[in-house]
């Protein structure tokens, strides 16, 4: 599969991201001695808060360029897929922010977690919940149907799933869920629309032709303006973060 993050783009498109996860990492409340896997650790700015913690960490994402950025602030990581974590339980926790809505069978991440966890361990995160993003999608979406003839193109790339069901799946799999919850929360961007798309729609612009990609971004920029961009120009994503913690 293609690689289409860049560590670069992200640092000046999408810091908010790890600024915004001290709420998840509340709720994960790590301890010094733990061995903490941080799944989908991006470029590791969040990673480094669990470090700093004490906690002893693994950090893996499917991006090869991410990777080589969280090794750059000292971090231990390597590349892996979600979908097929293969690593010894011995794990207190596993966490994740900002990553789980790219992996669209979550069975299978779910399954990965478990075998990666020591009896009682705990599985902690944030991601994109049900409603998440939702005008940034549709225009999205709209703009790709008629430029590309691509149904619901962000569907094949997103999973955005209710509370409800996001707590089926983990207690199909062994979990008791201790909290989980939809919590909306307006994010001011520091780019216009167009960069958020670059940036952080970037595996939805990519399976397009490379001559569609300005075109599509730059409409679906245009449909989002009235909705998403005050009169001085800021640009707010509508996005809805799911939370939770669960335990084996
Ligand atoms: C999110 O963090 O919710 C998100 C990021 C990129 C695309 C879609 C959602």
């Amino acid at each position: 599969m293609a690689d289409d993050w860049s560590a670069a783009r992200y640092e000046t498109n999408a810091r908010f991201v790890s600024d915004l996860g001290q709420g998840v990492l509340d709720w994960l409340d790590p301890r010094a001695g733990e061995r903490i896997l941080d799944l989908g650790c991006g470029d590791g700015a969040l990673t480094e808060k669990l470090m700093s913690a004490g906690a002893e960490v693994l950090g893996v994402d499917g991006s090869a360029d991410m990777v080589a950025a969280a090794r750059a602030r000292g971090i231990e990581a390597r590349v892996a897929d979600g979908h097929a974590l293969d690593l010894a339980p011995e794990f207190d926790a596993v966490f994740s922010n900002a990553a789980l809505h790219w992996m669209t069978d979550p069975d299978a991440v779910i399954a990965g977690v478990s075998r990666a966890l020591k009896p009682g361990g705990r599985f902690v995160g944030e991601y994109g919940g049900h409603g998440n993003v939702a005008a940034i999608r549709t225009a999205l979406s709209a703009v790709i149907e008629v430029e590309a003839g691509v149904a619901d193109a962000p569907a094949s790339i997103w999973y955005f799933p209710t509370p409800a069901e996001y707590q089926a799946r983990l207690e199909a799999a062994g979990f008791a869920v201790q909290r989980i919850a939809l919590i909306p929360r307006p994010t001011p961007i520091p780019s216009d629309m167009a960069g958020w798309l670059e940036t952080l729609a970037a595996p939805v612009l990519a399976g397009l032709p490379e001559a569609q990609r300005g075109i599509v971004r730059d409409k679906a920029q245009t449909l989002l303006r009235p909705a998403l961009c005050d009169a001085a120009g800021n640009w707010t994503a509508d996005y809805v973060r799911l939370r939770f913690e669960a335990r084996l």
